[in-house]
């Protein structure tokens, strides 16, 4: 497991701090566990496969000295998912952060897209995102915690083959402005990161085509930081997030991309 490098972050950062993060098997949403980790965190993994689970919390645990803890539950299932938090809160007793991470995506056009395709992604992205807040709501409020919402990039420029996940995203967009507003008064934040394309993950590998050679050359002309973004990327923004260096901000969408949305990409 390569290391995350969030060094430009003091040490112990979160330490006491219990982090619950959907998603958080394999990904850019593990690189985020782990950053929160090495900053004294303890945390608690949630995904659909019970054996990579466990490998990746046992991971987490031996690079960060921390706690990981895991259950296997699929976001569209408030029980398993309230499950989940109670698992959590009796292992590490709060939540003080939650990454709703998990998330489903291929590409297809609208024509060869089934309604049932189309409502599998809506249903993972966005419900599954509701009810990872309806279960751990009680236990964030307690603790005066904070959101960071997964989201992407582009989808609002009608991103060709996209439409399950564009539609999904710009619910869980409006999801956290208003868990921001509603939530602000009793101290809990939510905010969302929309990664550009991040390297080494499977939605980069599933909605990106060619040769290396011909995605390297790509980078250069899609993103004006002229390279794909890596998981660390992310994680650094997420740290900065939960931390208290960011606690006037909330309800906001961050971008991190390398400058890519702001690009005419030939569109
Ligand atoms: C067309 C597909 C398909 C594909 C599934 N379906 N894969 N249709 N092309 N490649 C259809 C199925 O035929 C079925 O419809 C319906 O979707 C549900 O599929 P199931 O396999 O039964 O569902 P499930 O087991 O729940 O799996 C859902 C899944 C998930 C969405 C395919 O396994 C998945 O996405 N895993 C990958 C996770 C992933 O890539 N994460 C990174 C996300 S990146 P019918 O009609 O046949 O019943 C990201 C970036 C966002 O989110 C960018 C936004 C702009």
């Amino acid at each position: 497991m390569a290391t995350i490098s969030t060094a430009v972050f003091k040490e112990n950062l979160f330490n006491g701090k219990v982090l619950f993060c959907t998603g958080g098997g394999s990904g850019i949403c593990k690189a985020m566990t782990e950053a929160v980790m090495r900053h004294g965190a303890n945390a608690f993994i949630i995904g659909r496969k019970l054996d990579r689970l466990a490998k990746s919390a046992a991971e987490l645990s031996n690079a960060t000295g921390r706690q990981c803890g895991y259950a296997a539950a699929d976001v569209r299932n408030p029980v398993l998912i309230k499950e989940a938090v109670e698992k959590c809160v009796a292992q590490f007793g709060r939540i003080d952060f939650v990454i709703c991470g998990a998330a489903g995506n291929f590409l297809t056009t609208i024509d060869a897209m089934s309604e049932n395709a189309f409502r599998t992604v809506l249903e993972i992205d966005t419900i599954g995102t509701f009810i990872t807040i309806k279960a751990t709501l009680p236990h964030v409020r307690a603790t005066r915690g904070s959101y960071i919402l997964m989201s992407a990039i582009l989808y609002d420029r009608g991103l060709a083959y996209q439409a399950h996940a564009a539609a999904a995203k710009a619910g869980v967009d409006a999801l956290g402005r208003v868990v921001a507003v509603e939530e602000g008064p009793r101290g809990v934040r939510c905010n969302s990161i929309a990664p550009g394309p991040i390297r080494d993950t499977e939605g980069f590998d599933r909605l990106t085509v060619g040769t290396p050679e011909d995605v390297d050359n790509s980078a250069k002309s899609r993103v004006p930081l002229q390279r794909y973004g890596a998981v660390a990327d992310i994680a650094n923004c997420g740290v900065f997030l939960f931390s208290d260096a960011a606690n006037w901000i909330t309800g906001q969408l961050i971008a991190v991309d390398g400058g890519e949305l702001h690009t005419n990409m030939g569109m």
